[in-house]
């Protein structure tokens, strides 16, 4: 039976660094714990239904949302790995307030610092919808050898070294770009590998989906009801150009779109007038995979790779996918937003 070449994550960093002179094999050791945790995660994930581990924790997060058990773990397990790695020295979570320094000295010498969100979409859990773990990787601005500080997390989104999403679905899937393209790789449990499956991905130029939670709609911008009526209009044809899908989970309604073509769009609401998603473990990671599929990401008004973060947990309106999609709606935005 021919057997078609499987290449596993590991070996497909190893594959990359040997492209990248001077490359220590710090940056792919470090993208290894990441898988190793992405593997920790989908047990536990793919269990939640018949252990403990559902449901609240009866704890807040320094967000005021209720931390679900499945928050906790994922959270306690992604900074495990990456101090395990030995080459990050810190991370920025959406589960903690400030900073996690990892002061051992091996972390110390890590040239790298990691933002996550290590459970999107956790409202879902419970009720068996995709959830998903954020990731972004930038290169140190402070000294080697000493503890990272809080400026080397509020890098501008365009120094990512990387970033990626985790998906666990109907499969699980590691997602990632380290700038030179975007490749998916899928969770083979038979062998416990990620593999590649969705090689240099594209995302189309346009879609036929958008993805907003409609709920809010009397409180959005007037620029984007308009948009939300434009994709509701019925074409020359007859036809119906544009579906509304939404699932609740950031990392599973914007792998859709870039997968099928589509646009995501979160604006500020009464709930979050600065937009609910956060800019420095949602909004830039997700924007880096965007771009680096041929998609756009903005704050509305701005390249959200551009924005400078001002604090670890800041919000941002977020709107990402298929650039021709992305365009149209900045037309609507600075038309209506300026009359
Ligand atoms: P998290 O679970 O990490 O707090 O993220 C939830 C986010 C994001 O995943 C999703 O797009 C958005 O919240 C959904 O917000 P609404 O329920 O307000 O639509
Ligand atoms: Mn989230
Ligand atoms: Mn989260």
């Amino acid at each position: 039976m021919f057997m078609h070449k499987v290449t596993t994550l590991n070996q497909f960093i190893v594959e990359r660094q040997a492209e990248i002179p001077g490359a220590t094999g710090e940056f792919s050791r470090l993208l290894h714990h990441v898988g190793i945790a992405a593997k920790k995660v989908h047990r536990e994930v793919n269990k939640a239904g018949l252990v403990d581990i559902l449901g609240r924790v009866g704890t807040v997060n320094v967000q005021g949302e209720n931390q679900q058990k499945l928050d906790v773990f994922a959270n306690a397990t992604f900074m495990d790995e990456l101090r395990a790695s030995g080459e990050c020295c810190g991370v920025a979570t959406e589960e903690n307030e400030g900073i996690v320094v990892f002061d051992e000295e091996l972390c110390r010498e890590g040239k790298y610092v990691a933002c996550m969100d290590p459970l999107d979409g956790s409202s879902n859990i419970d009720a068996n919808v995709s959830v998903g773990t954020i990731f972004s990787i930038y290169r140190r601005k402070s000294a080697v050898g000493e503890c990272p500080v809080e400026s080397d997390f509020l890098q501008v989104g365009t120094e990512q070294i990387a970033a990626g999403y985790v998906i666990y679905g109907s499969s699980t899937m590691l997602v990632y770009t380290a700038g030179r393209g975007v490749n998916g790789f899928t969770l083979d449990t038979s062998i416990g590998e990620f593999c590649l499956s969705h090689p240099l991905v594209q995302t189309p130029a346009r879609g036929r989906i958008y993805s907003i939670n409609e709920g809010n709609y009397v409180n959005f911008p007037v620029g984007v009801k308009k948009y939300i009526k434009y994709c509701q209009e019925i074409d020359e044809e007859g036809g119906r150009p544009y579906t509304s899908r939404y699932i609740g989970s950031l990392v599973a309604d914007y792998h859709r779109n870039m997968l099928h073509g589509g646009l995501f769009l979160y604006p500020e609401t009464n709930a979050y007038p600065e937009g609910k998603l956060r800019l420095v473990y949602e909004c830039n990671p997700v924007a880096f995979i965007a771009e680096q599929s041929g998609g756009m990401a903005t704050d509305g008004t701005r390249r959200v790779l551009e924005l400078v973060p001002g604090s670890l947990h800041q919000r941002v309106p977020f709107y990402a996918g298929s650039r021709e999609m992305t365009r149209k709606l900045m037309e609507f935005l600075e038309f209506f937003n300026n009359i």
